[in-house]
């Protein structure tokens, strides 16, 4: 009785998590869902970027491995939010103007754009030791940034 009792307690320990996860996820990520990750994932990028930003227009007093450990964050961030600009997130209210659908190739490439101006500007941080060796790849993602915003960002 005992061995039973455990086995069923354990089976309903494993069973519970499980059901209430396939409960929540139903038939995959809702269109909210995409539109909630990409705004987390953007967030996240922006709050690692505003030290280094700081730090460029001397706001901040440049600490070479505190602007390269975010440098690193970012670069790896940047490859996340594509997957959640999925075009049946159109006509959920965001950021996201509705031209990111038309273009969907034009906006796709500067994410890539992003991805490698981000992963350039990692490794120039990298082993830096002042602020002049980082500012020209910095300056780099931060056109990448203005560039998509002015197109496709709306407040
Ligand atoms: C390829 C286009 C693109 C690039 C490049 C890009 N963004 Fe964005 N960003 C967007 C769009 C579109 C939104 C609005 C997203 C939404 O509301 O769904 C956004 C939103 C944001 C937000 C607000 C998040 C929110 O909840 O609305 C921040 C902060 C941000 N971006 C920072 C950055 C920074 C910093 C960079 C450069 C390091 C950057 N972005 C590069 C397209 C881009």
């Amino acid at each position: 009785v005992k061995h039973a009792l455990r086995r069923a307690v354990c089976t309903a320990a494993l069973a519970l998590p499980l059901a209430a996860i396939a409960a929540e996820e139903g038939g995959g990520p809702k269109p909210e869902d995409f539109v909630h990750y990409r705004q987390g994932v953007m967030t996240a990028i922006g709050w690692n970027f505003g030290p280094m930003a700081a730090m460029v227009k001397k706001e901040m007093p440049y600490d070479a491995a505190e602007f390269a450990r975010r440098a690193e964050r970012v670069a790896f961030l940047a490859t996340l939010p594509m997957e959640g600009f999925v075009p049946q997130t159109k006509g959920i209210e965001s950021h996201a103007k509705d031209a990111v659908w038309d273009n969907l190739d034009d906006f796709e490439s500067r994410m890539k754009d992003l991805e490698t101006n981000t992963a350039a500007l990692a490794s120039a941080a990298k082993g830096a030791s002042d602020l002049g060796a980082v500012v020209p790849a910095f300056a780099k993602v931060g056109e990448t940034c203005k560039g998509c915003h002015d197109e496709y960002e709306q407040d």
